[in-house]
């Protein structure tokens, strides 16, 4: 199976270059995850972003610290199980943690999500979650796991934990991709993905108001950054449970911006 996992989708920008990889690439792969938790300049995922990641491909789209950021998310939590925010939340939490469907191939992989806890807000053991989300997959079946987390030595552990059980355990939320991409008795390892964005940017945000906060310790108000999205993402394959390569990607939509330009303007007009 084949299996493609995008990184940190930010804004209209970084949903235009999924779109237009998609386009071609799509067919390349048995299924396919992305992160779109910043896809509304940042701030979580409207219903617009999350059909249209849909529409470009994407099976099962997850979330993160900025879950609910936008005012329709636990609604859409409910309508959707190709919406996945942390298991780490507490009980009682709209949505699912993990979900188990079916790939192109025809047979079945789950995917699920955990939050860590260092520099973060304090949520439940990520350890203890990333058990119950191998646990939920079949015997000898797929089983994705991503950490979204601040913390390098966290995100390591945690793949340490999962070694040999799950098929990946994908890093996600720094939004810079890291190059330690490995394979320890089948379990594929990156710690960060990287981001689906305007990569001359502060991780997302246009750097002259990031630059003001960081240099006069005064507010003001952060920006989406705009232009071509670089794409990041690493492509799988795996052999039931276990991954046989991973693979490091990194796209830029150069020939597309006129594409992302026009996305933009359609995507911030409902919400920023
Ligand atoms: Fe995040």
């Amino acid at each position: 199976m084949r299996v493609l996992f995008i990184g940190d989708v930010y804004g209209a920008p970084g949903v235009s270059a999924v779109k237009s990889f998609l386009r071609s690439a799509r067919a390349s792969f048995d299924f396919v995850i992305a992160n779109g938790e910043n896809c509304a300049g940042g701030f979580g995922i409207t219903r617009a972003h999350f059909r249209a990641l849909r529409d470009a491909g994407v099976d099962v789209v997850t979330l993160g610290n900025h879950t609910f950021d936008q005012p329709e998310a636990a609604q859409l939590l409910e309508e959707t199980p190709r919406l996945v925010r942390p298991l780490t939340y507490p009980r009682g939490t709209p949505g699912v943690g993990f979900v188990t469907l079916p790939a192109r191939d025809g047979s079945r992989i789950t995917v699920g999500q955990v939050m860590g806890r260092l520099f973060m807000e304090a949520m439940d053991d990520p350890f203890e979650a990333a058990d119950a989300i191998v646990e939920a997959a079949g015997p000898d079946e797929p089983v994705i796991v991503e950490v979204h987390a601040e913390a390098t030595s966290e995100k390591k552990v945690l793949g340490y934990h999962l070694e040999g059980r799950a098929s990946a355990v994908i890093g996600t939320h720094t939004h810079v991709q890291t190059a330690d991409e490995a394979l320890y008795q089948g379990t594929a390892w990156i710690t960060d993905v990287g981001m689906t964005g305007v990569e001359h940017s502060s991780i997302g945000m246009r750097f002259e108001e990031v630059h003001h906060r960081m240099r006069t310790k005064q507010p003001r108000r952060f920006k989406p950054a705009v232009g071509t999205a670089t794409l990041c993402a690493v492509a799988l394959t795996l052999e039931g449970r276990r991954a046989r390569s991973i693979e490091r990607l990194r796209w830029r939509a150069d020939d597309l911006a006129d594409d992302a330009v026009q996305d933009s303007h359609a995507l911030h007009g409902e919400r920023t």
